[in-house]
């Protein structure tokens, strides 16, 4: 999670140390550094706190002119002094500390296994270490090129070799990874805030990039070992705004990383080809996958929402029945389920205390559980039987946005793979639906484009005091997400619901100028939705809403209109919450709310 390097005559230990502890805020579960000390490397690490670290280092002081440290958020093996990085190869002559996931490890982990490397961790990183020992030929520099040719993923890698004292490698790709230039001194970090203190003079490394630092000057190449010229970057910000990589909100921030956590997601799981997708990490065999008659999703709050959607594309296209519950409900109600239901728990956090008690309720039964979580040391995916990791990153904010749309990510790659072993989609059938999944990132891309937009549509919200969010089928789905971010962080009453359900008595609450946001991303229900609308509109509803572009129909009912890039309508829901996310981000920002920490909620809730 957080990487800090320095090459240099400072004292390297509070280099790394200090930078790392300026990346804390970020959530991490172990620490480590690697020294170049007296001609050998010296590696300490310590599962938890960097006080941790600290504490070991201070029994076992370290010194020497270069260094490389990390923060790890546990991705492949748990939280522990083994896995936490740098992690280094069979005769300790290299180091390496890294940020992404290699795809390929496990194949190059055999590989190397097969060669006599003996592994000490559970880490995909741990074959990087290795196999640059597996290549190396005295030259650093051209086996970290041919190291980059052997490793599938995204990576930001920094490596430290014994007999390079003098040098420290850099290595990218689609992991974020700076380089800060100092006098006769050198940085490198995966943010800025880890080495402001030190320079504001940058180099941010570009995807497919490598560098070599000395102590005297930084050089950067492909990875092809072509030399590029960098221009240098001149960090403006103070402290507190670099920590937000810029954004003056983690929300703001959060929201923007959607595209990279979705893509993160779906990263490795699903097959080049389109042919499926794999699920590796749990433990359907293809009887149990069969054999599920029932499902039961369980969770709270965004994640609850995100169940929801889950339900529609498991229901559609896996045809299993599906019942999404709030935990707190859940647990209290003595539900019913068969031999083969399966349970599935959405936590961001893995540690809500309903689901947990829900997830253990349905163990102490017997039931399957399946958790989709976005913290891998969490009590819900330690307690588990099998966990699916959503790769957002950690998420600070409170209002929860991009581990909302890495959870539908995860429940897609769900329903495909139980649709596609139960037959009930065929090959081409998978093939057209993972195309699309593969596409949501670049979608939520261009979603993004349309922030000065809904900047300016947030200020009608400025002044409201009730809204409504309305829309059919999968879309009600998204309607509540959305009203629930309003009410989250702009304190403005707002409340989702089913667009056809509305003349049942919401109906009266709508009078002159109450905004209404209408989605309407699905074909088969538009006109229907369409109607719904236009009975709010007759009663002096400000409308607006959401459709797919090129469907400009919708401009004829409505005050302003949305337009979402076009996908699959199962597919809608990540491009279509991002506008809600930044409406209210907006208006929230426009009352001049705390958004990243919303009066009387916690982004954890760890009581009943
Ligand atoms: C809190 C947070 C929400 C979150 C909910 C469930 O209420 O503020 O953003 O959706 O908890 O959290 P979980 O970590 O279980 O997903």
């Amino acid at each position: 999670c957080g990487i800090v390097g320095y090459i240099g005559s400072r004292n390297v230990k509070d280099v790394v140390v200090g930078g790392l502890a300026k990346l804390e805020y970020r959530g991490y579960d172990s620490s480590g550094i690697a020294v170049l000390d007296d001609g050998n490397i010296k590696v300490v690490k310590s599962v938890g706190r960097l006080a941790n670290l600290e504490d070991k280092l201070t029994s076992a002081p370290v010194d020497g002119n270069a260094a490389i440290g990390h923060t790890r958020w546990a991705t492949h093996g748990k939280p522990s002094d083994e896995n936490a990085h740098p992690h280094q190869d069979c005769s300790g002559r290299f180091a390496i500390v890294h940020n992404g996931i290699v795809e390929n490890y496990l194949s190059l982990r055999e590989e190397l296994t097969a060669a006599g490397h003996q592994f000490r961790s559970e880490t995909d990183t741990e074959v990087v270490a290795h196999l640059i020992e597996e290549l190396y030929n005295g030259d650093l520099f051209q086996t970290m090129i041919a190291v980059g040719k052997r490793i599938r993923g995204a990576y930001a890698l920094v490596v430290l070799a014994k007999d390079h004292p003098d040098e420290i490698i850099v290595l990218r790709k689609a992991s974020p990874i700076i380089i800060g230039l100092g006098e006769n001194e050198n940085f490198v970090a995966s943010d800025i805030p880890a080495i402001l203190e030190y320079t504001r003079d940058i180099y941010v490394m570009e995807d497919g990039e490598m560098a070599v630092l000395t102590k005297a000057g930084v050089e950067c190449f492909t990875m092809e070992g072509e030399p590029v010229q960098k221009e240098v970057y001149k960090v403006t910000w103070d402290a507190v705004s670099a920590e937000r990589g810029g954004y003056p909100h983690f929300m703001l921030k959060e929201i923007h990383e959607q595209p990279k956590a979705v893509r993160d997601t779906l990263r490795g799981r699903v097959a080049e080809d389109l042919s499926g997708v794999t699920l590796d990490e749990i433990g359907f065999d293809e009887a149990f996958t069969k054999s599920v008659d029932r499902i039961h999703i369980i969770a709270c709050g965004t994640s609850w929402h995100a169940g929801l959607v889950g339900k529609a594309v498991i229901e559609q296209y896996a045809r299993i029945p599906v019942d999404v519950e709030i935990a707190s409900e859940y647990r209290y109600r003595n539900p019913i389920y068969t031999p083969n239901t399966l349970a599935i728990v959405i936590s961001q956090s893995g540690e809500t205390a309903d689901t947990l008690a829900a997830m253990r309720e349905m163990q102490s039964k017997g039931v399957r559980v399946l958790a989709i979580t976005n913290v891998v040391g969490s009590s819900a995916a330690r307690e588990a039987d099998d966990v699916i990791v959503t790769w957002a990153g950690p998420e600070i904010a409170v209002a929860s946005t991009k581990a909302y749309t890495t959870q539908i990510t995860a429940l897609y790659l769900l329903a495909i793979h139980f649709a596609h072993v139960r037959g009930n989609l065929n090959d081409a059938g998978v093939h057209e639906l993972l195309e699309a999944l593969a596409a949501l990132p670049q979608l939520a891309e261009q979603v993004l484009d349309t922030a000065p937009q809904l900047k300016s549509f947030a200020r009608r919200y400025v002044e409201a005091t009730d809204t409504f969010f309305i829309g059919r089928g999968i879309d009600y789905a998204v309607a509540l997400e959305g009203a629930l971010k309003l009410k989250e962080i702009s304190y403005i009453h707002a409340e989702a619901y089913a667009a056809g359900e509305l003349k049942h008595g919401t109906l009266a609450l709508i009078t002159d100028g109450v905004p209404v946001i209408g989605i309407a991303t699905q074909p088969d229900l538009y006109e229907k939705t369409v109607s719904n609308i236009v009975e709010v509109k007759a009663r002096g509803a400000f409308v607006l809403g959401m459709t797919w572009v090129g469907n400009d129909d919708l401009e004829k009912t409505v005050d302003e209109v949305i337009y979402l890039p076009k996908t699959l309508p199962a597919l809608a829901p990540i491009a279509a919450v991002i506008p809600l996310q930044l409406l209210a981000y907006y208006a929230a920002v426009a009352r001049g709310n705390d958004v990243d920490k919303p009066r009387n909620l916690a982004k954890s809730v760890t009581v009943e």
